[in-house]
């Protein structure tokens, strides 16, 4: 297979992703990857056009004399692979143009021939002009869909320009030591001997930071159960949960069992019940917790319906509620493609009902964590104010996180250049029962 697969692979996947049929998760699977001759440059394609999607598409824009038709959106992906390695990769532009112009054969359109060559040759010609012109643009300029610039604008009118930054980078490589396998001097050692260069963390005491990611099938220690990929912010529920022996947890959105294994690696005595609605993403938390040596009650159930009561009370629950993942776009710039504000919207009432079903497990005395990996208020710090507004025994109780901004209630961590994944953590405590 030549190198030109990954230009029409990465189309297909492109395609998909703006017609709203999966993710990059969902598409870029090890088997579509396996495909490729340069998996890495596929991976690259897809992660980088989606990342620069909303400037290269003003770039497509204006270099088109006339809008291609909806039943030629391949053709417009390839022309987006086309501009990306233009003018965001180091392939020689004669190079870049040839095989977009020959993969339009393989899509079956090779009337697109003449197109393709004329539009990446002009972007080619104006290529020190094209950035004059996207500075223009908020939206072009940022990368970012309109409504979510002017989300995060509001959001955070001091800091969005960071944030909006911050998402354009390439997100390091994170993992977190198992203390129950390991310490962080022993797992650095591990990999030194190994050739593998990686440093400390600062924010929390067992997190990596790999010079260069790597595939986990060759990472040292990893099929061990040493380590795991985990960003710092999630890292730190084990810091953010009181916890001590014995004590009874839920996970009340598990799936795929980060936050579980990091809370058992901390107090493996924990009588912990992960749950969550999605069987598929089930087995992932058991492949998780025999890796590590860890130990839970894992259970398919949706928190919201009724009976849960059933399940008895919590000493700890966390409610790490599935939201518009702005604060991980850097991991995964699809989300620029793929979410909508009414998607937000409907999130926002999952929370609410997330949350309305989690409050009455919780025990009197006992703490609830809610967390997302969002930068919207409207996710983050008013569902909490919902929830202290609606349950009257719940008492809000600051934490302090190094670098992290208080909201009025949590605390939320900025994806800003250098730093970590964005997210927002709120504990509450229920009343205890008087004496
Ligand atoms: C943000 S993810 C959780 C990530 C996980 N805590 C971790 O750290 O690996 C949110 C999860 O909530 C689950 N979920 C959504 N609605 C739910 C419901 N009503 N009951 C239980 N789980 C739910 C989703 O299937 C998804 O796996």
């Amino acid at each position: 297979m030549s190198s030109q697969s990954e230009r029409v692979l990465a189309c297909h996947i492109l395609a998909s992703l703006l017609q709203q049929r999966g993710s990059l998760a969902s598409l870029l699977t090890a088997e579509t990857l396996a495909r490729a001759q340069s998996p890495a440059l596929l991976q690259e394609l897809c992660f980088g056009v989606c990342r620069w999607y909303p400037r290269l598409q003003f770039y497509l824009g204006f270099l088109l004399t006339k809008p291609l038709r909806n039943k030629d959106l391949d053709v417009q992906c390839l022309l987006l692979v086309g501009l990306y390695q233009l003018l965001f990769m180091r392939i020689p532009d004669h190079a870049c143009v040839n095989e977009c112009v020959a993969a339009a054969d393989t899509l079956g359109k090779p009337w697109a021939k003449g197109l393709i060559n004329a539009v990446l040759r002009e972007a080619q010609r104006k290529q020190s002009q094209l950035p004059d012109l996207a500075e223009r643009d908020y939206s072009a300029w940022y990368a970012h869909p309109d409504w979510l610039l002017n989300r995060v604008k509001t959001d955070w009118p001091t800091r969005y320009r960071d944030i909006l930054d911050g998402n354009n980078q390439r997100a390091p490589m994170t993992l977190r030591v198992n203390q129950r396998k390991a310490t962080r001097a022993e797992c650095l050692e591990l990999f030194a001997s190994h050739g593998v260069a990686a440093t400390a963390g600062e924010l929390t005491p067992h997190s990596l930071y790999l010079a260069q990611p790597m595939d986990t099938a060759v990472l040292p220690g990893f099929a061990e159960g040493w380590v795991s990929v985990q960003d710092e912010s999630s890292q730190l529920v084990a810091i953010l949960v009181p916890l001590s022996p014995g004590l009874r947890v839920l996970d009340a959105c598990a799936a795929p069992g980060g936050k579980t294994c990091a809370l058992l690696e901390a107090e493996p005595t924990l009588q912990m019940l992960a749950l969550d609605n999605e069987a598929r993403r089930l087995p992932r938390i058991q492949q998780n917790l025999d890796r590590l040596g860890l130990q839970a009650i894992i259970q398919c159930a949706d928190i919201t319906q009724a009976g849960m009561e059933a399940l008895g009370l919590f000493d700890r629950i966390l409610l790490d509620v599935p939201c518009s993942a702005t604060g991980v776009i850097r991991r995964h710039p699809d989300i620029k493609l793929l979410r909508s504000p009414a998607e937000v919207e409907s999130l926002v009432g999952k929370q609410r009902a997330l949350i309305d079903a989690a409050w009455p497990l919780l025990a009197p005395g006992g703490y609830l964590l809610y967390s997302t990996c969002s930068l919207l208020k409207t996710e983050n710090t008013e569902q909490i104010a919902y929830l202290l507004r609606v349950y009257p025994d719940a008492l809000h109780i600051p934490l302090a996180i190094p670098g992290a901004i208080k909201c009025e209630n949590g605390m939320q961590l900025l994806p800003t250049v250098a730093s970590t994944d964005g997210f927002f953590y709120a504990l509450l405590r229920k009343q205890p029962q008087p004496e």
